[in-house]
């Protein structure tokens, strides 16, 4: 169980912070002793993350953001990975593997990429906006 937390996850952007308590809404259904729910679960946040992914990346080209390349980067690596754990063999090294990506990799990189990549973006978009509105 993962919660959404105010003062760590909250990036005061109000679509960026909808999408990422939906991940975690999407991420907490998850039964972790079950190999079906995992995958299951991890479908549904894969097709969440390809929009909210879109949604940022179509952020970064309307204000045209320095750290574009990076930030799309790890959107794409995040992609790929999920994708690798989707089609991952469900032999019991599979399912130990699986369930280790869930339980940990996942969530550490939540946190990692909303303080930093995503944190980052909205602080451009924040001054953007503002320079926007000084015209
Ligand atoms: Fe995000
Ligand atoms: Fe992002």
């Amino acid at each position: 169980m993962k919660e959404f937390e105010e003062h760590k996850h909250r990036l005061k952007n109000e679509t960026m912070d909808t999408m990422h308590r939906e991940f975690l809404d999407i991420y907490n259904g998850a039964d972790i002793e079950s190999t079906e729910s995992l995958k299951r679960h991890l479908q549904r946040l894969y097709s969440h993350t390809v929009n909210h992914f879109a949604e940022e990346e179509q952020m970064m080209e309307e204000i045209d953001y320095p750290n574009k390349r990076e930030h799309t980067n790890e959107h794409k690596k995040v992609l790929s990975e999920m994708e690798y754990f989707l089609k991952m063999e469900p032999t019991l090294f599979g399912r130990n593997m699986l369930r280790g990506y869930y339980s940990q990799i996942l969530p550490d990189w939540f946190d990692r990429h909303l303080l930093s990549m995503d944190s980052d973006l909205v602080s451009y978009l924040t001054k953007a906006k503002g320079v926007l509105n000084a015209d």
